[in-house]
């Protein structure tokens, strides 16, 4: 069976460079046999985590739609926006949001738990936002996911793709190309077991 990936890009802003990353991921992983669903933020807008909020009125349906279709998925990969080098708001409040589920009705869900995921970025620097993976790796470690080593970081982002989506430089393609290999070897070995 293909392994299942959602890939989910952590910018809403029009022109992105990281859901022009999440796009060339999906090309990629598609390629590679996975069995691909690439989503907005857009679509599943969500106020700022709030305990109070949680407690009053429960978890956001977005979130939880969200939280369901992450469970439902062998492996994520995320393409973050570096901010501040760090993690961007959105892709923060989203995560923790998720992370709050515990419950699906009388069903227990914890979407994070267990899922392999891979990490991209994409920034018009020099660095491509790779200081602020080093930072949604720790979090998504601590929300209980598995994430894989390799990764892939796209600088100069303005002008690194061609018109078709695909990455134009060779050493940043085989980035994505060995961060999708790896997540895909994942997700089949859990698949497997
Ligand atoms: C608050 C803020 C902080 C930023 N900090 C960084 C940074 O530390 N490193 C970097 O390479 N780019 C930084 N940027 C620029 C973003 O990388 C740039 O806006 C990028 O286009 C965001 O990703 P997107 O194109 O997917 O929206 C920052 C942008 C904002 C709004």
């Amino acid at each position: 069976m293909s392994p299942r990936i959602l890939v989910l890009p952590g910018s809403n802003r029009a022109g992105s460079f990281n859901v022009q990353l999440a796009a060339a991921a999906s090309v990629e992983l598609a390629q590679q046999g996975a069995d691909v669903t690439r989503i907005s933020l857009v679509d599943y807008p969500l106020p700022l985590v709030d305990e109070d909020l949680k407690n009053e009125t429960g978890i956001p349906e977005n979130a939880m739609k969200l939280g369901r279709l992450i469970a439902a998925q062998d492996g994520v990969f995320l393409c973050c926006p570096e901010y501040n080098s760090s993690i961007p708001p959105l892709l923060k409040n989203m995560i923790d949001w998720v992370s709050l589920i515990s419950r699906d009705g009388d069903r227990p869900l914890k979407p994070w738990a267990g899922r392999y995921v891979a990490l991209g970025s994409a920034s018009n620097g020099k660095l491509g936002g790779i200081r602020g993976l080093y930072h949604v790796r720790s979090v998504m470690a601590n929300v209980g996911t598995q994430i894989i080593t390799e990764q892939c970081a796209v600088s100069g982002a303005a002008d690194a793709f061609e018109a078709d989506g695909r990455l134009k430089d060779e050493r940043t393609n085989g980035m994505l190309v060995n961060t999708c290999k790896s997540l895909i070897r994942h997700c089949a070995m859990m698949t497997a077991s």
